[in-house]
Parts: structure tokens; C-alpha cells; sequence
């Protein structure tokens, strides 16, 4: 068995493949390690043929759909996911068939009512079910305590005590456990019974997770995160550092459009010298009025520098290819002590 462990901020995803015929999947892919799976994909050698969630992700962001689209391989996730890229719905008892190997499929709800463990050989990946030295919660949505309690007291805790237990999570740095390692010294699984267990479960009163309402948002619905979003823009937006700005708005020569995308309120409080103001709201339908100049040359400035940058972005997508992003926004021009204008342009 080819086998990878990638381990990122206490979320564990994996590369497992097929010796002979080099045919691998991945299984909950984190968005932020995309490059790290394209390269140990080709390290070793093998073809991603799924790109596998073992449940709808709360905490961070699913690379599935993306590595779908590089890889050219479907989404698989269990029957009752409500995202609409998956491509391909598992039920319990049914299996993926990759080169020699077999992946079979266990739905295991509690943690969500779309958690499934799968079993290839002697591993179990448990995804959020069954953690090592813990379960998943089940208060996040879709969770069940009761749903939690039969899927491990009645299915995974059944399995042979020698498999190997490698979970979506580990905030520890421990790669794997077992079945019997847990079953033994696991302190969730020492309430054994039902009522006692759902009542352990109801009163853990976990903190959210960071990014929960982003997360479920984009792995739910396959939308974009906004760091996508941002980095998208900067991708095919060039930017004008504050120094070379200075010098252009002081000079008598400046062709310069200064775009200031920030609301009035702010505007007004302080601008750059001769900058217009053309909030990001307003953008798209006032853009015609305000800059009937496709060429003209535009630097588009904000608060902080990212709503200029979408901004820009939109004017270059609309057919304003001059436009620029300031690198910064008013709040480091101030910092800088570079000159601003208070009030309405007259
Ligand atoms: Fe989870």
C-alpha cells in the first residue's frame, strides 16, 4: 500500500494508493495543502482516481472539489452530504474498487449525518467518528449524540482490535492508533452506556471552531472562501507601492486616476490628494458614469488593501486594463505620514 500521511494544523489527510497499478485517492484534502498533494502525487508515482470527504467539514476548508478539477477525478463523500459538487454518493456497505485494493465504506453518523469511516486493509480512516483518545463532537449541525453512540458501540468498536485507527483529526501530533488501543484507554468510550454517553456528549460546551459558519458555507455549497477570492484577484491584478504613488499625486504631470473604493464616511475623514471616490458598492453600476475612460490610468486604494484589490479585479474584468492596486491602503499611507485631504471633492 502506498501510504501518506499530511498533517496540518491538527487536521490529517491522506494519500493512499495502489502499489501495482499506482492508482490513489486522497482523503480529506485541506484546501491550504493543494500544492503539497500535487506534488506527492507525483513523488509517488500515482494517479489520484477520487478525492474522498469523509464528512461535511466545520473547522477548515475541503480541497476536494479544486483537486476534482486538477486531477480530474470525481468527489466522493457519503449518500447523505448536501454539497452539490460530490459527484459520487457512498451508502454503508458499498466500496470504491482502486487497482487491487478495495475501500469499503461504513456510515457512522453522529459526528454528522454524513460521517463515514472507510476500511482498506488493516486502516481505518474514521474521519471525525473515532479521534484518538476521543470522538467527534455533536453539536455542530447534523450532529446526534444518540446517532454517535450506535455508530461506535455498534459498529466501529465491533471491528477487529488490531486495526489501525488514523483519524481526521490529531491535535497532538499522533499518526494512528487502534480499535483495541481505544476501546481500552479512550476516555469517551469508558461511558458505555447510551443515556451516559449522550449526556458526556451534551455537556463537553466546546468553543466554535474558527471560520465555522466560512467552512460549512463553502464545503456545503463548493462557493469560495474569501482567501480564494483575494487571491484570485491578486493573481491577475498589478499593484502600485504607497512611495511610487506619493511622488505621482505630487507631481504636476500625474495622470493618475486615484479610485478611493472606500464608503463617504471614510472618504471624507481623509483621502489621498486628488482621489475620487467610487464606493465598492456602487462600483459596477456607477462605473460607466464615473470613468467613461477605459484606458485611463486607475490605482484603486481602500482601507487596507483588499476590497481594493477585488475592486480592481472587477474594473479589469469590466475592460479597464490600466487598472492598479495600491500594496497598502489609507490606514498605512496615515502610518506612513504620507499627505491626505479631509472633506468632499468640490
Ligand atoms: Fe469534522
Amino acid at each position: 500500500m502506498i501510504f501518506e500521511q499530511v498533517a496540518t494544523g491538527g487536521c490529517q489527510s491522506y494519500l493512499v494508493g495502489c502499489d501495482e497499478t499506482r492508482a490513489a485517492v486522497l482523503i480529506d484534502p485541506a484546501l491550504s495543502q493543494i500544492d503539497h498533494y500535487v506534488a506527492l502525487a507525483a513523488q509517488n508515482g500515482v494517479r489520484i482516481r477520487y478525492l474522498i470527504d469523509t464528512h461535511t467539514h466545520a473547522d477548515h476548508f475541503s480541497a476536494t472539489k479544486e483537486l476534482a478539477r486538477q486531477f480530474d477525478a470525481p468527489v466522493v463523500m457519503q449518500r447523505a452530504s448536501p454539497a452539490p459538487f460530490v459527484d459520487m454518493r457512498l451508502g454503508d456497505g458499498e466500496m470504491l474498487v482502486l487497482g487491487q485494493m478495495r475501500l469499503q465504506v461504513l456510515h457512522t453518523p453522529g459526528h454528522t449525518a454524513d460521517s463515514m469511516c472507510i476500511q482498506v486493509g488493516d486502516r481505518l480512516f474514521t474521519g471525525d467518528t473515532l479521534l484518538i483518545g476521543g470522538t467527534g463532537r455533536t453539536d455542530l449541525p447534523s450532529g446526534d449524540p444518540e446517532a454517535l453512540h450506535e455508530s461506535l458501540f455498534g459498529k466501529l468498536l465491533k471491528l477487529d482490535p488490531a486495526l489501525l485507527v488514523y483519524p481526521a483529526h490529531d491535535y497532538k501530533g499522533r499518526s494512528h492508533s487502534t480499535i483495541g488501543a481505544e476501546i481500552e484507554s479512550n476516555p469517551r468510550l469508558q461511558k458505555r452506556d447510551r443515556a451516559e454517553f449522550v449526556q458526556m456528549m451534551k455537556s463537553l460546551d466546546l468553543s466554535m471552531p474558527t471560520h465555522l459558519t466560512e467552512a460549512l458555507r463553502t464545503n456545503m455549497s463548493g462557493g469560495k472562501t474569501v482567501g480564494e477570492m483575494l487571491a484570485e484577484a491578486t493573481a491577475h491584478v498589478p499593484f502600485m507601492s504607497m512611495a511610487e504613488l506619493r511622488a505621482r499625486v505630487e507631481s504636476s504631470a500625474n495622470e493618475l486616476v486615484v479610485l478611493d473604493v472606500r464608503e463617504k464616511d471614510a472618504y471624507e475623514a481623509g483621502h489621498i490628494p486628488g482621489a475620487r471616490l467610487l464606493p465598492r458598492g456602487q462600483l459596477e453600476l456607477r462605473v460607466d458614469k464615473e470613468l467613461p475612460d477605459p484606458t485611463a490610468r486607475i490605482v484603486t486604494c481602500c482601507e487596507f488593501g483588499r476590497i481594493s484589490t477585488l475592486a480592481a479585479s472587477t474594473l479589469r474584468t469590466m475592460g479597464f486594463e490600466r487598472v492598479v492596486a495600491l500594496d497598502g491602503g489609507m490606514k498605512a499611507w496615515l502610518e506612513a505620514g504620507y499627505p491626505t485631504r479631509a472633506g468632499a471633492l468640490p
